[in-house]
């Protein structure tokens, strides 16, 4: 097969890059499938459905893992709207999430999330969607350092979350202390993490958050520890191409692709200003509880060139990734963030408490919510590529 163009984006079905390639006759399958999704269905198209019988997945009491930023209606949410929406190919349904069905196939195994606190939650919500059929004494959570562990002991299945922000080596890879200004990536580090990647059977990545601190981004040619420091600056979407590329060849020299599977998660979006919604000049994700309706929209500009480079190093790569294109169907829920309904870094001031708006968290997402959604879509690309 040659190469596939680099063209529309809405053309590019980055997924099929892991099925026919010459390496993988049609007549193998990848590992973990059961069975196909419908020919020709994107499961990333659709439109969101109010469902209040079948959503939410779980509830937030139930879930013991959900950390404190993300408990919204422990933090006093008013309303459970959001839980309440169930994602709609328009070319299929999603198969349903079968937590038996996931931990039988870990029999033995290790899934691996990398990333940065978006991924954590995902993470999350992965282990919320598993904990309920498995009994109180056979599982276990611990953290050390930047690795989270969360063991299924009957299956002797392992499911974690590594602390990555920017996949490479940077000055902001301390799991609890990582809120550094002035943010900096060294080039060609990705096995500084990367060994503690080796051995996993499924990998959940995500990297672009980190990166959005404006136009260009300081990257550390040398060590972090030499004392005169080799920096350059690079157009981001450059810096993050090079992070792209370290993780394309780490997984080509790293992850068999008889055995394992490796998932990309896209950008997932914020909402910071609902001017873009047509909405509130001044307002963002704060009093939303309704999804955005218009089809078409998407949000801020940065989103689309990242957009762009990402499907450009998949497009000329044939390393069987595959992609989590959860972006547009995030952008559509407004709705879904943590906004004000969760536990604070620090005391609010007087000031801040009076004007929500200001410390409306419109990036992370409340549990139960979206990120289940996500791993709804992964559970369909594992088992029904
Ligand atoms: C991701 O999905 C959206 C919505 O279906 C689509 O418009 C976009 O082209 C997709 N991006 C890539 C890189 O496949
Ligand atoms: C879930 O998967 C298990 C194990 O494969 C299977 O026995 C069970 O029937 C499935 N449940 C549903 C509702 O499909
Ligand atoms: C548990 O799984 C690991 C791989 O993750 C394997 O090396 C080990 O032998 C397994 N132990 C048992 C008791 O099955
Ligand atoms: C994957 O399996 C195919 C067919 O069994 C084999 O030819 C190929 O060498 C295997 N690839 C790796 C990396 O083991
Ligand atoms: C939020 O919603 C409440 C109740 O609808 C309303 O009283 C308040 O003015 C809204 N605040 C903002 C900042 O939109």
């Amino acid at each position: 097969m040659g190469k596939i163009s680099a063209a529309p984006l809405a053309s590019l079905i980055l997924i099929t890059i892991a099925t026919c390639t010459p390496f993988q006759p049609n007549s193998e399958k990848l590992a973990f499938a059961i069975g196909e999704t419908e020919r020709g269905c994107d499961v990333f198209k659709g439109r969101w459905v109010r469902d209040k019988k079948a959503r939410p997945l779980y509830e937030e009491w139930e879930c013991p893992y959900i950390q404190p930023q993300l408990t919204c209606q422990e933090h006093g949410r008013p309303e459970k709207e959001y839980q309440h929406w169930r994602w709609q190919p328009h070319g299929c349904s999603l198969p349903s999430f079968n937590a038996t069905l996931m931990l039988e196939s870990l029999q033995g195994k290790r899934m691996l999330f990398v990333g940065d606190s978006l991924n954590r939650g995902q993470y999350v919500s992965m282990i919320c969607l598993l904990h309920r059929v498995i009994p109180e004494d056979a599982k276990s959570m611990k953290t050390l350092g930047s690795l989270t562990v969360f063991t299924a002991k009957d299956y002797n299945a392992t499911i974690e979350f590594y602390w990555a922000p920017f996949l490479l080596e940077s000055n902001s890879d301390d799991a609890v202390i990582h809120r550094v200004t002035d943010r900096l990536v060294r080039k060609g580090s990705i096995n500084k993490h990367g060994k503690n990647w080796k051995g996993a059977d499924i990998i959940v990545f995500n990297t672009y958050l980190w990166w959005m601190t404006g136009l260009r981004f300081k990257i550390l040619q040398g060590s972090f520890d030499d004392e005169e420091k080799d920096i350059v600056t690079l157009p981001t979407d450059d810096a993050y191409r090079m992070a792209m590329k370290s993780m394309l060849r780490w997984v080509k020299k790293n992850m068999d692709p008889n055995k394992t599977r490796v998932f990309f998660t896209s950008m997932s979006p914020s909402h910071e200003k609902s001017f873009e919604w047509g909405g509130d000049p001044n307002g963002n994700c704060y009093n939303e509880t309704t999804p955005i309706e218009d089809p078409e929209y998407w949000g801020s500009g940065s989103r689309r060139s990242i957009m762009g480079v990402i499907s450009e190093v998949f497009s000329k790569s044939r390393v069987p990734i595959t992609f989590l294109n959860i972006t547009q169907l995030s952008s559509y829920r407004k709705d879904a963030h943590t906004s004000i309904y969760k536990k604070q870094w620090s005391p609010l001031t007087p000031k801040q408490f009076a004007n929500p708006v200001s410390y409306a968290d419109c990036v992370h997402w409340c549990l139960p919510g979206l990120q289940d959604t996500w791993n709804e879509l992964l559970f369909a690309k594992l088992f029904y590529p």
